[in-house]
């Protein structure tokens, strides 16, 4: 048995998941007025109730206590303190100092023991980003010819893809009139096919993104651009007006012919996915302009105070990763979907996939020692109300429990008609209709006499009449958390990314997982250069199993 598993603490929480197995939401809120107010909690304009979760208040307590055993609090205090809690690579994780607002020194410990400030550097690089951004907003940096930039087209994938593009996305009302946004991602060749064939290459800033500046699918991307501009009608400083670069590695930048000048840069105790807040933003910067971008931060940081001071019951990102652990590990939820109301927040679930998969994906915890538990779910979304006409069947009425977070605005940025009255109520709606279900009696006194009576035209049987209540029944006692957000404006979303951040940090503490690093996609990129070559190679391929080896053929013949 894991040490984890050995806890008393764990066991108490095995032994109350078995004792809570005929806890019934709907009769707990009709018993307990008092419910709703006791499972909320709020941060400024963010308001989360927890309360149509399957849980009571000796829950909540034996998770409470589940999160002291594991010492949460103290792996907090040690990745705020710049400590190598990234322990497979030996790397401070700091990604809260990109964002500070306070004046205490932010010291991180070199793997060299050396305790550094890292406010200066930041600040630096903050300083370079809004000057870039202001000059491309106003038009004082263009493009070779003198022409103003009309679009800025990112180029990274993963951590250096899915942050910004989410963000400049969520924050749609904020951009600039003049400028289009792109992101470039895939190697497949349509992506960026597509993407140029919108463009004006004079008047187009590309940003590659990529903290290693080794990622095989951004490079090839990026070297496709800049081949345009070696060859383009253009001024014969062309790439260097039209191409930057965002890194924590300046020499392949430069061996790239990306001069330093033109690099902004980051640093190895940002890991990729919680980049965001970085340069790996500045295309975020450039949209919203640099004072939203500031507000982006201000949000964040204050989720970050949120985080390290209150107490760990009204603890937004502890509270909704021990609601996750519970899930996960005492009653066998193996996903959970984030399902935003709010369109902007499209690509939410997707830039989540990743902050959370890759983080807590892992199957050994920090000591290399294989777990004998359940770690991070399987994450996945859409907006609603789409999701309600595609998937929401499965979590009403399907055979597994599906813990889900509705995430809503109370304001909009587009009062088009009565829509937005509409989407708030299908958001609620379905939170409710999840944790009351709907038993057969109910479902029987909904049949009308006229309604029997058509289905008698139709020739349908009489037992089978009968039997449709049955398949109009719904369980219930379905989990969701409601998370609504006042208005999604730049301060907002970075407190909602920076909770689902932290939420990850202590499930990733509660599991003893090295939540930032991420070897299972390393495997991937090694295999991709090793087919590379065999499918450009015109030899007889004796390598890889058969399958893989019949594919290569096949598709060198073809
Ligand atoms: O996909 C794996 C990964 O290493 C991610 O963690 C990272 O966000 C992405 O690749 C991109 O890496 P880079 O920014 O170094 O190009």
């Amino acid at each position: 048995m894991s040490e984890l598993t050995s806890l008393p603490q764990w066991g108490a929480l095995s032994d109350h998941a078995r004792g809570m197995a005929g806890f019934n939401l709907r009769q707990a809120f009709d018993t307990d007025p008092g419910r709703a107010g006791r499972f909320s909690v709020e941060l400024d304009d963010l308001f989360l109730d927890y309360s149509k979760n399957l849980i009571t208040d000796e829950t909540l307590g034996l998770l409470l206590a589940l999160a002291r055993a594991c010492d949460v609090e103290g792996f907090r205090a040690r990745m705020f303190a710049g400590e190598p809690i990234n322990n497979t690579e030996r790397r401070a994780v700091l990604h809260t100092a990109l964002r500070y607002q306070g004046d205490e020194p932010l010291k991180l410990t070199r793997p060299d023991g050396r305790e550094e400030d890292v406010r200066a550097e930041v600040a630096d690089v903050l300083l370079r980003m809004k000057a870039f951004a202001k000059e491309v907003r106003s038009g004082v940096r263009c493009g070779s010819t003198g022409l103003p930039f009309t679009d800025v087209v990112n180029i990274g994938i993963g951590g250096s893809d899915l942050g910004p593009a989410m963000a400049v996305r969520a924050l749609t009302p904020y951009t600039h009139d003049r400028l289009r946004f792109h992101f470039v991602s895939n190697v497949d060749p349509t992506h960026i096919a597509e993407t140029l064939r919108q463009l004006d290459l004079a008047t187009t800033l590309f940003i590659v993104v990529s903290k290693t500046f080794g990622t095989q699918e951004t490079l090839a991307n990026a070297r496709v651009v800049r081949d345009l501009y070696l060859t383009a009608q253009l001024p014969r400083n062309a790439l260097a007006k039209h191409v930057v670069a965002v890194s924590s590695e300046p020499k392949p930048v430069q061996d790239f012919g990306i001069e330093l000048e033109n690099m902004f840069e980051f640093w190895d105790w940002v890991g990729g996915r919680y980049s965001l807040w970085s340069a790996v933003g500045l295309s975020l910067a450039i949209a919203i302009g640099f004072d939203n971008f500031v507000q982006f931060h201000r949000g964040a940081h204050a989720m970050d105070k949120h985080f390290q001071t209150a107490p760990a019951g009204e603890n937004m990102p502890i509270l909704l990763a021990l609601l996750g652990v519970w899930y996960r590990n005492f009653l066998g939820a193996a996903t959970h979907a984030v399902l935003p109301y709010d369109q902007y927040l499209a690509r939410f679930p997707a830039y989540l996939q990743q902050a959370d998969m890759e983080s807590n994906g892992k199957r050994v915890d920090r000591n290399g020692v294989e777990v004998d538990y359940q770690t991070g779910p399987i994450l996945w979304g859409e907006p609603g109300t789409n999701g309600q006409h595609a998937f929401y069947q499965l979590i009403h009425q399907g055979t597994q429990l599906i813990p889900a977070d509705l995430i809503a605005c109370i304001r909009t940025h587009n009062p088009v008609a009565n829509l937005h009255d509409l989407l708030l109520a299908n958001c609620l709606a379905q939170g409710e209709a999840l944790m009351t279900g709907k038993t057969t009696d109910e479902a029987r006194t909904e049949v009308t006499a006229a309604e029997i009576e058509k289905l008698e035209q139709r020739g349908m049987p009489p037992e089978e009449i009968e039997r449709r209540p049955i398949h109009r029944t719904f369980p219930g006692n379905r989990p969701t958390n409601t998370l609504l957000i006042h208005k999604l404006t730049p301060g907002n979303l970075g407190a909602l990314i920076a909770l689902y951040e932290h939420k990850i940090h202590v499930q990733g503490a509660i599991w003893g997982l090295n939540s930032y690093d991420q070897w299972g996609v390393e495997l991937g990129k090694k295999l991709a250069g090793e087919v590379y070559s065999d499918i450009r190679t015109p030899r007889v391929v004796t390598e890889h199993d058969s399958s893989t080896r019949g594919l290569i053929e096949r598709i060198r013949k073809h």
